[in-house]
């Protein structure tokens, strides 16, 4: 049995949702809610993030570029082997570099590569600071961190945009299932 065997038994398409964005632009927390709501429908979706990927598989990881490049090289492995389980993939991390994006996006099919660009503007993700990291940045306690001192590209045509300054992560949360469900990735209740 293949990827749409196991997938159709799930009553889902495989994909892999890539949340990309700064530090603390909101992918994580909408990324749980998405995880939260399609569970509720019934859907086998899974989340991978810094920190369960990092805390694990790539411990061995810092913050150089190399390092980042690795980092995504190994997550877009392991999402493209949990696709072809017929799982519906969530994946939030900064992924700074377009061509790391598209590395991961070509591993599987059109379809099945969902983009969303976490757009929070560098101000706003410096106020919240829900880390303390960027005051740390600034200081230069922390060096190579994404919007300060290391670069981050934005993506050219992804997928889904989502401005977060309008909305609640509940509200963008749900147009994300609007779009899931446009795509028939899932059904609609
Ligand atoms: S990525 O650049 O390799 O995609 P990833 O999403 O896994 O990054 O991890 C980002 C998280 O690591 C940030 O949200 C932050 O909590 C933490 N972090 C620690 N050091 C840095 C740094 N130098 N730059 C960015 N994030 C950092």
């Amino acid at each position: 049995m293949g990827k749409s065997e196991r997938a159709a038994l799930k009553n889902q398409k495989p994909c892999i949702i890539w949340f990309t964005g700064l530090s603390g632009a909101g992918k994580s927390t909408i990324a749980n809610i998405v995880d939260q709501k399609l569970f509720a429908m019934s859907c086998h979706p899974i989340l991978l993030d810094g920190d369960n990927m990092r805390h694990g598989l790539n411990r061995d990881l810092g913050f150089s570029e190399a390092d980042r490049v690795e980092n995504i090289r190994r997550v877009g492995e392991v999402a493209k082997l949990m696709a072809d389980g017929g799982l519906i993939v969530i994946c939030s991390f900064i992924s700074p570099y377009r061509a790391e994006r598209d590395m991961v996006r070509n591993l599987v099919a059109r379809e099945e590569f969902i983009e969303i660009f976490v757009d929070t503007p560098l101000e706003e993700c410096v106020r919240r600071d829900p880390k303390g990291l960027y005051s740390k940045a600034k200081s230069g306690k922390i060096k190579n961190f994404t919007g300060i001192d290391a670069p981050y590209e934005i993506p050219m045509r992804p997928e889904f945009h989502l401005r977060t300054m309008d909305q609640t992560p509940e509200q963008l949360a749900e147009a994300v299932i609007d779009v899931l469900k446009a795509r028939a990735i899932v059904h609609g209740h």
